[in-house]
């Protein structure tokens, strides 16, 4: 059994206590006028503060939190080396950065249109928000569904914002998604007779969640993995890109790369370059804890942005609500919401639900939030505080075994703990899950601002406008992945010419920086987090 405090055992009896009658009474809806209120006063998007104007680049004047300004107003880590651009190391017609599930998705179509491709990735192959994806993948593949009432859901809960030719993309081409992964290999979760087993996410209307119980991302990152491998596409791992090489068209025409681990420099010439470098999570926004992978750190923001990229909304970020509060070890890790889909329900210190479960994130984010510090109604935690999500309601409404069965992660991820989450519930407290903002693009996947430079995944701004709907990353990253690898192979097959290979432009922004006072004293990108305790 963990070692919860005296305070932590009270509350959790007054929750026991209050099972039975809440399984009965779901909580009512919120209207959207007691939307706009809580996300107003409590979500992290709207604290001021934590933001300041960019003075340089194509968003100069918009606004962005400040771990994100100093990097992108940051010091090119080329002056470091000696770059020959005359003699690449790689000369290839298709180059992705980045080796998660939107890389590997671009490279495989790519491949398939005979281009000459190549993964660059700083990691490993599979080391990417995509293996860490819990809950599923949307698509409106059932008869009481459309891809019209998924654009609807999305639209509605991304409020209003999607760019509607990226939007209309991500649903329309999702059952092909679906379809095309099943037959890769994934193992989707299906009825005996063969049918997708479908459930609903925060602000579904219809139930249209594809799910590998609750290793979604594991299976689908498993896959596409083998894939690459497969067809013998090259992979250079724990190889960085630190900067888009641009050629005297104005055209991305490559990457600089740095080798992780010797420090080596190479140079990568390509036809085309797809950016697909996942989010931010680990530079910790506002100093809250993270659901995402150790190598989540907006490289590809800030490439993009040197390059002369524009970005959309990069303001808004989302904070998934059910992080991890307790135990320490793993503050911060996701609590699938597919654990709320199942029917468990957020309750207050005393046992009280205070949200109707499957609001959209940033509502249940933010209602959490006032949980804890409006209305001090939270249980104290080693990292701070939280309030519990009722896990033992999934098998008291579905049935004994539903956990074992459905969520196999979760049980797995507290039980190392001591924690039985049939029979207890288990801390929760808002967590830093997902870049809702990211490089403009047009439908064919290509930066709106820079020619043959493709663009997928979380790197990606406007699909979901200002906030995601469960189940629509693992989606984007498959369709996006797809079109970006289909468009970029495209565009070499009609002839591409590579002019004279250049990083004129990293000089001028550094001029632009100059020129407008910047100096941050920061390197970027930032490649990896920085965990040295700054007191030691
Ligand atoms: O809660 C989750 O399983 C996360 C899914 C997502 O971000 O799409």
């Amino acid at each position: 059994m963990y070692q919860y405090t005296e305070e932590q055992l009270n509350s959790m009896k007054k929750v026991e206590a209050t099972r039975k009658e809440r399984t009965a009474n779901l909580f009512r809806r919120m209207t959207a006028e007691e939307k706009q209120s809580v996300l107003q006063e409590y979500h992290p998007d709207y604290i001021e503060g934590a933001y300041e104007t960019l003075k340089v680049g194509k968003n100069k004047g918009g606004k962005v939190l400040h771990e994100l300004a100093s990097l992108l107003q940051g010091k090119s880590r080329i002056h470091d080396y000696k770059i020959d651009l005359e003699n690449p190391n790689y000369d290839v017609d298709v180059l992705v950065i980045g080796g998660g599930g939107a890389g590997s998705s671009a490279a495989i179509t790519a491949d398939d249109n005979g281009a000459k491709v190549m993964i660059v990735t700083k990691l490993r192959i599979g080391d990417a928000n995509t293996m860490m994806a819990e809950g599923g993948i949307q698509a409106a593949d059932k008869p009481n569904d459309s891809p019209a009432i998924h654009y609807l859901d999305a639209f509605g809960g991304g409020h209003f914002a999607a760019k509607p030719c990226l939007l209309e993309k991500l649903v329309c081409e999702a059952p092909d998604a679906i379809r095309w992964l099943n037959d890769l290999g994934v193992m989707f979760d299906k009825t005996e007779d063969g049918t997708m087993v479908t459930t609903h996410g925060g602000g579904t209307s219809r139930k249209r969640m594809h799910a590998c119980k609750d290793y979604s991302g594991a299976e689908i990152m498993r896959t596409l993995r083998d894939e690459v491998i497969n067809r013998g596409i090259p992979v250079v791992d724990f190889t960085a890109a630190i900067e888009i090489i641009k050629d005297s068209n104005g055209n991305a025409a490559g990457a600089v790369l740095l080798n992780m681990e010797t420090g080596e420099i190479k140079v990568a010439k390509a036809k085309t370059v797809v950016i697909a470098t996942g989010g931010a999570g680990r530079l910790h926004y506002q100093g809250f804890p993270t659901s995402n992978h150790y190598g989540a750190t907006a490289d590809g923001l800030v490439l993009a942005y040197r390059a002369g990229a524009k970005l959309m909304y990069p303001e808004t970020l989302q904070y998934h609500p059910t992080g991890v509060a307790e135990p320490t070890q793993i503050f911060g890790a996701l609590v699938t919401e597919k654990v709320r889909s199942l029917g468990a329900q957020l309750v207050n210190k005393d046992g009280e639900p205070f949200v109707y479960s499957l609001e959209t994130r940033d509502v249940t984010a933010s209602t959490i939030i006032r949980e804890c510090k409006g209305r001090k109604n939270s249980v104290k935690t080693t990292d701070g505080e939280g309030v519990w999500l009722d896990t033992p309601m999934i098998d008291q409404i579905n049935g004994e075994g539903t956990i074992e069965k459905r969520i196999p992660a979760m049980l797995r991820m507290f039980i190392k703990y001591g924690i039985d989450i049939r029979k207890d519930p288990i801390l929760i407290y808002p967590t830093l899950h997902y870049q809702n903002g990211g490089i403009d693009i047009k439908a064919n996947g290509e930066s709106e601002d820079v020619g043959n430079l493709f663009v997928a995944g979380e790197a990606v701004g406007g699909i979901h406008g200002k906030n995601r709907l469960m189940g629509n990353s693992l989606l984007d990253i498959i369709v996006f992945g797809r079109n970006a690898g289909k468009f970029a192979s495209a565009k070499v097959k009609e002839g591409i010419e590579v002019g004279t290979l250049t990083l004129d432009h990293v000089d001028a922004f550094e001029k632009e920086l100059k020129d407008a006072g910047v100096d941050t004293g920061i390197v970027s990108p930032k490649l990896l987090p920085d965990y040295t305790r700054k007191d030691m």
